[in-house]
């Protein structure tokens, strides 16, 4: 069981680097930003933030995907998907699947430039809409997190 031992250990590592940086850019980055304090020019800050942030973000949703479902692979849990009790396999699944396709589909294509304008045209508007977006889904991170870990463990939270 080394190799699961192993994926589990990459898994929790990628969500501590990827959630722990969501945390932060919303408790720490975005307050300072919307209020200048990392310069006058809002955009530029957060953007040049975010570009490297994005990156991280990208790999590690790739190590907790591929080191997710082998773990469900190798340990047969695919029956769990069929049960509520398990209510936080398909959270961890759904919350991959919604980051998956912001950081790799609707930020590239749509969003990155959709953002720019509007922070442009209308910067304390659009800065209020990113921070409430990265509230969001910081709280669905936080939840899914606790329903892994204690559920993992047989503890149930519903
Ligand atoms: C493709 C998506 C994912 C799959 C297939 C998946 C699958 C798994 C599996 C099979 C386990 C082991 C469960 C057990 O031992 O009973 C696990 C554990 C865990 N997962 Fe995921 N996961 C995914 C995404 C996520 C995400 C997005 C997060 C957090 C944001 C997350 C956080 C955790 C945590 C915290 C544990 C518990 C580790 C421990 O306490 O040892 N997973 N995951």
């Amino acid at each position: 069981m080394d190799d699961v031992a192993t994926a589990r250990a990459l898994h929790v590592l990628a969500v501590v680097i990827w959630i722990g940086g969501v945390a932060m850019v919303t408790t720490v980055v975005l307050p300072a930003v919307r209020r200048g304090d990392i310069g006058p020019n809002r955009l530029q800050a957060f953007e040049a933030i975010e570009r490297r942030f994005g990156w991280h973000a990208r790999v590690a949703t790739v190590i907790v995907g591929l080191t997710g479902f082998y773990m469900t692979d190798r340990l047969d849990l695919w029956g769990r998907f069929r049960s509520g009790e398990f209510w936080w396999m398909h959270a961890m699944v759904c919350l991959w699947l919604l980051f998956t396709l912001v950081l790799f589909v609707a930020e590239p294509l749509v969003l990155h430039r959709w953002f720019h304008a509007r922070a442009v045209a209308s910067p304390d508007a659009a800065f209020a809409l990113l921070h409430w977006a990265h509230w969001f889904l910081l709280a669905l991170s936080l939840v899914t997190i606790l329903g892994a870990v204690t559920g993992s463990w047989g503890m149930s939270l519903l």
